[in-house]
């Protein structure tokens, strides 16, 4: 167990992208992070590069929350910011040729594993009474995009629990946040995009989130590159 008396945070997608950055920010910040992805080798890239501990794990097995989350707690000695930022949406796909397959495989993810995470973290951070969890949904909550309705299923379904676990963890004394990035030009998506935000940009806003002064939480961060208008 590392002893430190640094304020400590939990990373899932923390390999590429959006998370990779939160990651790097929330060290350079005095944070010592945990990360995991299922890519080993960028995995271990990024530790060598923050000299942290991580995980490389498939979160859409159904063990593996808890998995990482007990693997994080032991290493870490206790959790105080969860960031549930792992997600993916495989193609842009008409409701006519969605597959089960599909809609099991990022219910896996993009769901059930940031609620499972949650409840590690809730469980974790109650008797303590502070800790922040923060749940990375999309601006797609916002809008009714074609094509995208098994991700936006899930986004939708993980914001309602969102809501539940705001009113839930307030009562124990943690924060939680909800953030709802427009486009990112990440590898997320097929093609570069870049007119969409910078991780690093993306990243900034989160960490803001976690960063805010002890009084304040916020609920809810909605942010888009400024050429989105799908809202
Ligand atoms: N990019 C956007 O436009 C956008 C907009 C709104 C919201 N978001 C949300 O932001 C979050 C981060 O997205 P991003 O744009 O940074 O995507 P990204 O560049 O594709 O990164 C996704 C991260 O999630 C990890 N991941 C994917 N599947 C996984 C699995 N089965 N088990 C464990 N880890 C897994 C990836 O790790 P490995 O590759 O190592 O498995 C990677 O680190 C997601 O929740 C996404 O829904 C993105």
């Amino acid at each position: 167990m590392e002893q430190t008396q640094r304020p400590t945070a939990l990373i899932t997608g923390a390999t590429r992208g959006i998370g990779r950055e939160v990651a790097h920010q929330l060290h350079a910040a005095g944070y010592a992070v945990f990360v995991t992805g299922r890519d080993g080798t960028l995995l271990a890239t990024l530790q060598s590069e923050l000299a942290c501990p991580g995980l490389a794990l498939d979160l859409a097995e159904a063990d593996a929350a808890s998995r990482l989350f007990t693997e994080a707690r032991r290493t870490l000695g206790r959790i105080d910011v969860l960031v549930n930022n792992a997600g993916f949406n495989r193609a842009k796909v008409p409701i006519t040729h969605v597959s089960t397959e599909e809609l099991d495989t990022s219910y896996a993810l993009n769901l059930r594993a940031p609620i499972l995470l949650a409840r590690e973290a809730l469980n974790e951070m109650a008797p303590r009474r502070s800790g922040h969890i923060v749940n990375v949904l999309s601006s797609v909550v916002h809008a009714k995009l074609e094509n995208y309705s098994v991700y936006s299923t899930m986004k939708y379904a993980l914001h309602g629990f969102t809501g539940c676990l705001i009113k839930e963890a307030r009562l124990v004394g943690v924060k939680v946040t909800g953030v709802y990035p427009g486009g990112v030009d990440t590898t997320f998506r097929a093609q570069a995009r870049p007119d969409y935000l910078r991780p690093e940009s993306a990243a900034r806003m989160i960490v803001h989130c976690i960063t805010a002064p002890a009084d304040v939480v916020v609920h809810e961060l909605t942010f888009r590159p400024i050429v989105e208008t799908n809202f």
